[in-house]
């Protein structure tokens, strides 16, 4: 297939990314913890061949975080279990670098590649909740430089453990009791400024030699880090204008780093509405609107600005003066908030409605959310989307009614191209770094 094909991951909420989405009547309130309705999820979004699932994650709450946050699988346990029930969709789970060892980080995905038969993603973030340093005997969270620093070392680490055992290291030969061949064994011995690593890692070499490197960080830094190390990029941008500048720019870093840019994909998040008429989609859109009170988008907003207090601001004043509280937080998407203010001259109140419910090109029709999505990527503002919409029937009226036009259109493929995910991906299962080219000749 020559042809460039959208790529479609579909994220997984239990309860929604608002605060209200689980009182919707035909929402399943438990839905986050439930196993069963995740196993359901997933063989629909395979049925559909999407490429992969995606599991966000954090790892800090309070009383004011949203039901989702509340309550919720821990990404690896969900995935795995996941792979049981499904053949050929993509697993991807967000782990914080911050407070995770790179040696467990390198045993769990290479566990969960070898679990699924090759299936494995890891989405490769800082942690940006202040919190989550009390949870892990810290006082301070790590400042914003400082964790895109560890963040390179500990991808370093984990990816040279991954090569621990070159492919075909275990070599089990019964008649000579030889159960791997030495040589083929690898210490790696890293001595860095946050990780003192000998390894080997305990488990071989996993289908994919390396599972995919997801990013979500959209700052300097995190573009810079996203360019050079990942093979996913999961960003999100309302507009489509926004979209295909960080596209663009990101693009050109990739070739900076002397990679190929079609080797990363650039996935923004979307929410499609979709009625069988523009009213009916409109009239959802509007349920989904209503869902949301103006306490709880603050909440929303809030979370980009280190969970800071809106309430005492006047609602109906200009967007005060935050930017501050955002500083070693979630920078992009504060920026991204901060600047939807200013150049709109908006109130809080309108600031918080519009990035809590945004009014998205995804809201209409069938054909119009398809035509919607081929503007996207043939403008080269996004190679493919993660789909995200949580009540229990949105995801069956996306597969059923949006893909089949995008498959018409040749923009989706109609199957999977391969087993593993790379291979879904249309990407190469790296070399291991300590075999030497010419020895299996
Ligand atoms: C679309 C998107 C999704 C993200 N998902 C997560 C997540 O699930 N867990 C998490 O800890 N951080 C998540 N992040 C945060 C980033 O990984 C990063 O830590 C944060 O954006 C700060 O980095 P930045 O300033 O480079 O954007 C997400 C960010 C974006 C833009």
């Amino acid at each position: 297939m020559t042809q460039r094909q959208l790529k479609l991951g579909f994220m997984m909420h239990g309860n929604g990314t608002g605060w209200g989405d689980w009182r919707h009547p035909r929402a399943t309130p438990g839905a986050s913890t439930d196993f069963a309705y995740y196993r359901r999820q997933a063989q629909v979004a395979e049925a559909a061949k999407f490429d992969f699932l995606f599991v966000a994650d954090s790892v800090h709450i309070t009383p004011k975080s949203s039901p989702h946050y509340l309550n919720r699988f821990e990404p690896l346990t969900i995935l795995s279990a996941l792979a049981a029930v499904t053949d050929h969709i993509g697993l991807v789970g967000t782990l914080t670098v911050s407070y995770a060892e790179p040696f467990n980080v390198a045993r769990q995905f290479a566990s969960l590649d070898h679990i699924s038969g090759g299936r494995a993603g890891w989405n490769v973030v800082t942690s940006w909740l202040d919190g989550s340093a009390r949870n892990y005997s810290r006082e301070k969270h790590y400042d914003h430089a400082t964790r895109y620093r560890l963040a390179a070392e500990h991808l370093d680490v984990v990816q040279g453990l991954w090569d621990s055992w070159e492919d075909d290291a275990l070599t089990h030969d019964k008649a000579t009791g030889r159960f791997f061949d030495p040589e083929k064994l690898h210490r790696l011995d890293h001595r860095g400024e946050f990780f003192q690593v000998e390894g080997p890692l305990n488990i071989a070499r996993s289908p994919q030699g390396q599972p995919v490197i997801f990013q979500a960080g959209a700052s300097e830094a995190g573009r810079d880090f996203a360019a050079a190390r990942s093979d996913a990029i999961f960003v999100q941008f309302d507009r489509l204008a926004e979209a295909q500048s960080y596209y663009t720019d990101l693009k050109a870093r990739v070739l900076g780093h002397g990679r190929d840019p079609e080797d990363v994909s650039v996935l923004p998040g979307a929410r499609p509405v979709i009625g069988s008429t523009e009213a009916e989609a409109e009239r959802k859109y509007q349920e989904f609107i209503a869902l949301t009170s103006i306490e709880d988008a603050l909440l929303i907003m809030a979370r980009s600005f280190n969970e800071h207090d809106f309430s005492h601001y006047d609602l109906d004043a200009p967007f005060p003066d935050v930017a501050r509280f955002a500083e070693n937080s979630n920078r992009s998407t504060s920026d991204r908030i901060i600047r939807l203010a200013k150049e709109g001259g908006l109130t809080l109140r309108q600031t918080a409605q519009r990035f809590a419910t945004p009014r998205t090109d995804f809201v209409g029709t069938p054909e119009q959310v398809a035509d919607a999505i081929e503007r996207w990527f043939l403008g080269r503002g996004a190679d493919g989307f993660v789909y995200n919409n949580s009540l229990p029937d949105e995801l069956s009226v996306f597969a059923e009614t949006v893909v089949p036009i995008l498959q018409e259109r040749g923009l989706y493929r109609r199957d999977y191209l391969g087993t593993t995910f790379r291979e879904t991906l249309g990407l190469a299962k790296p070399v291991n770094r300590y075999s030497h080219p010419l020895a299996a000749e």
